[in-house]
């Protein structure tokens, strides 16, 4: 078994972004700037948001970070994605979902401009991401891919079975590994809560993307021996041991299955790594276009 070493991919990657930007300040070119809104006191999206602006910070970008009260109306944020559209400063906007329940995710999502969509989310994006077109692709998947493909990961004609459907993992997950690229090129299988035979699809699975958001959900009775673990899942589940009382697990679980796997990403330490040198590649790519 080999790990899938999203700590060490990512520095490399991030490294290489880092030395980009270090050349932009040389060449007098101008510094991505992204723009995070949080709206509300989620602990998880808390931390994520405090590490993607660590992370612009190491890589030489500017940040601004809006942390907007719980009862933070619609109106209100999308009034200030439309301040930030329209500040030339501002190359990345970034709205931490789940957003509360009285916002529409969808109007949010409509109102980035296409050119800062630096999440992906907007339908243009995914509309050109579906074409095949030149286009931000959503972070979690594309730093997937960019895993598969640091560690030469031969996917073509591979059997590929992503559980979860979302917008943000599952779904464009399951396009980018069904396409004429490599990684990619495989034969997938979308399956999602209503799927029937999970565990019997799963076993015929080379790669298995795990994005269900359940602790320890794919457990080593449902993984062919040899296969391919990638898993999304950042659970939290409650650790006595532990200062702030929880450890974070994956929708995999890890201790058993990694005996079958050939590779598996562990929790924490993968997946998320990547997700944020995606986000910040997007960046980068948001200010050069
Ligand atoms: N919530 C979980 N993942 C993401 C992500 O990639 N972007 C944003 N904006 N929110 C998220």
């Amino acid at each position: 078994m080999q790990l899938l070493d999203g700590v060490k991919v990512s520095e490399e990657i991030l490294k290489e972004i880092q030395s980009e930007v270090a050349a932009r300040v040389q060449n007098n070119k101008k510094v991505p700037h992204l723009a995070a809104i949080l709206v509300g006191e989620d602990p998880a999206s808390q931390t994520y948001v405090a590490s993607k602006v660590k992370t612009c910070d190491f890589l030489g970008f500017k940040s601004t970070l809006s942390r907007l009260a719980p009862d933070t109306t619609e109106a209100e944020l999308l009034a200030l994605i439309e301040t930030y559209n329209a500040d030339s400063d501002i190359d990345g906007i970034l709205v931490q979902l789940p957003l509360p329940k009285h916002i529409s995710e969808d109007k949010v999502i409509n109102t980035i401009h296409p050119e800062k969509d630096v999440d992906g989310f907007h339908p243009n994006s995914i509309g050109k991401m579906v074409l095949g077109q030149d286009t931000f692709i959503p972070a979690t998947p594309n730093g997937i891919m960019m895993m598969l493909q640091h560690y030469g990961i031969d996917t073509v004609g591979k059997h590929c079975v992503v559980i979860g459907r979302s917008n943000i993992v599952g779904t464009p997950m399951s396009l980018l590994m069904s396409r004429n690229t490599n990684p990619g090129n495989c034969t997938v299988t979308l399956t999602h809560s209503k799927t029937k035979n999970l565990k019997e699809l799963c076993l015929e699975a080379d790669i298995i993307v795990a994005a269900i958001g359940r602790p320890k959900y794919v457990t080593a009775d449902m993984v062919k021996e040899g296969a391919i673990i990638v898993d999304v899942g950042i659970n939290r589940i409650e650790d006595a041991t532990k200062k702030s009382g929880f450890r974070l697990v994956g929708d995999v679980d890890f201790d058993t299955v990694k005996e079958k796997a050939s590779y598996i990403t562990p929790v924490p330490g993968g997946v998320g790594k990547m997700t944020i040198c995606a986000l910040m590649q997007n960046t980068l790519k948001a200010c050069k276009d």
